[in-house]
């Protein structure tokens, strides 16, 4: 019998959050096809992977990547963690289907000016992305935010019937073009005027195509446990299942709540399919807000349209250079990201360590001084928290960004090495795997990451991409 790929002796670690056993893996035509002691098999490539650990590759469920899976098809940010599959589209914006007239309204301009959105129907979109042929799969969710862009004069009030009815269409002819579901930014002004009702009658068409609903809450500040209910109960009209993107405790006076946070979910869960994302780091990063500016804690600016020369510099500073105080300074600053240190480490542990929480890096792609998490969040997890800090077994760990991920987001036959499944892998060295980008220097790849094939293909290996680009369009 002969493979196209054979990876011997490795510590496998198969996604379903069943501890690690030594195996041999065979891959042949994109799929895993045997698993076992497969001393006397041949195969085109073979690795010795004695003492390395071979997991299912990583499902970043959180990422901004929609643009930059086209113009930059390598993706060594995510590949060199060990990512195989990204799921773009969240917190509300996403490059298709939306058709411009001025710049993208905030926050979809972190997603790049109005030129990257060339999408008017998510077919185009998908189109594009099998064209480009990125180095990841793609799955997509469709934004609240860019389907109001789409139909509104004015993101600043709810929508009318009438707006309400051409959004379902365009949600609707997404999803069966193989959207995964509908996102929603509620905290962002450009969709904060939006009623809950705005939201249900949109989840409404969620149903029927059994896809799911992920939110940024209309608020991760005190008012955060009345935007889960708000979440919960779209959800559960809607019938489908619900993700908390990025669940967190924000800004001072919220520390410590996050045991309240999760015996919400946990509440709701015992009812309906409900989860939530989260990245590894106490502080978040998103475009710089000004109801968000505060003496409280650290922010830095990551980009600035009319002072470039700020970004990697702190507010606090730049308001000192200035003279003036720190919102007149964000105002001279925007449209600008930031970085916020706004959260308690002890939250973001317990977040993290949840068994309904998966791994979503949250990555921001565009930002030329981007939060380590776009380069550093899978390694993170597996090399920090889970074996320096101890919060959770290795194969938990993975589980959280493989398995869990796969079931949650509907993801067939990916995210378990199991006989059959597409052969999306990654091997790494347990005891050296690390995140390297810090907030100082936040574009540098993580070490230990060893190898990741996607669909089969070698993708990555010793710290450099192969220049094969396997990944698919993976349709819901
Ligand atoms: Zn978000
Ligand atoms: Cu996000």
């Amino acid at each position: 019998m002969r493979y196209d790929t054979l990876i011997r002796n490795a510590r496998l670690i198969d996604g379903t959050n069943a501890p690690a056993y030594t195996a041999d893996v065979a891959v042949r035509g994109g799929r895993i096809e045997r698993i076992g002691d497969l001393s006397d098999a041949r195969a085109a490539h073979e690795t010795d992977a004695a003492g390395r650990v071979l997991a299912p590759g990583f499902i970043d469920v959180h990422t901004h990547d929609d643009t930059v899976v086209i113009r930059q098809p390598q993706m060594l940010p995510k590949l060199s963690q060990g990512v195989t599959t990204v799921i773009v589209g969240n917190c509300g914006i996403s490059a298709s289907p939306v058709t411009l007239r001025n710049e993208p309204p905030d926050p979809m301009n972190l997603l790049g000016a109005k030129a990257a959105f060339v999408y008017p129907r998510f077919s185009d979109y998908r189109a594009a992305v099998e064209a480009a042929s990125p180095a990841v799969n793609v799955a997509a969710l469709i934004g609240h935010t860019a389907l109001r862009s789409n139909h509104m004069d004015d993101l600043q009030r709810t929508a009318s019937a009438s707006e309400i009815q051409a959004m379902r269409q365009q949600l609707r002819e997404s999803l069966e073009a193989g959207a995964l579901g509908l996102s929603t930014g509620l905290a962002y002004a450009s969709a904060f005027s939006a009623e809950t009702d705005e939201v249900l009658q949109l989840a409404g068409e969620l149903t029927a195509f059994g896809a799911l609903y992920t939110t940024h809450l209309r608020s991760e500040f005190e008012p955060v446990l009345e935007a889960m209910d708000e979440a919960f109960l779209i959800g559960h009209q809607a019938r489908v299942p619900v993700i908390i993107s990025h669940l967190k405790c924000a800004g001072a006076g919220n520390w410590g709540r996050s045991p309240q946070l999760l015996a919400a979910l946990e509440q709701a869960a015992k009812t309906h399919p409900v989860g939530c994302d989260c990245y590894p780091y106490a502080a978040s990063s998103s475009t710089l807000d000004l109801k968000q500016v505060t003496d409280a804690f650290r922010i830095t600016i990551t980009w600035s349209t009319p002072h470039p020369e700020m970004g990697g510099r702190d507010l606090q500073d730049i308001a000192g250079l200035w003279g003036l105080s720190l919102l007149d300074t964000a105002q001279r600053l925007q449209p600008a990201g930031a970085v916020y240190y706004g959260m308690d480490e002890s939250d973001v542990r317990r977040i993290l360590a949840h068994p309904l929480s998966m791994i979503g890096s949250d990555g921001l792609p565009e930002d030329p001084f981007p939060h380590p998490r776009l380069w550093g969040a899978f390694p993170r997890v597996l090399g920090h928290y889970s074996r320096d800090v101890g919060l959770f077994p290795l194969h938990t760990a993975v589980h959280k960004m493989t398995g869990l991920s796969a079931q949650r987001f509907g993801l067939r036959e990916r995210g378990e090495i199991r006989e059959g499944n597409w052969a999306d892998l990654v091997l790494f060295d347990a005891r050296t795997v690390r995140d390297v980008a810090d907030f100082n220097q936040p574009q540098q790849a993580a070490e230990g990451i060893d190898g990741v094939w996607v669909n089969g293909v070698l993708s990555y290996q010793q710290g450099a991409a192969s220049g094969n680009r396997a990944g698919v369009f993976l349709a819901r």
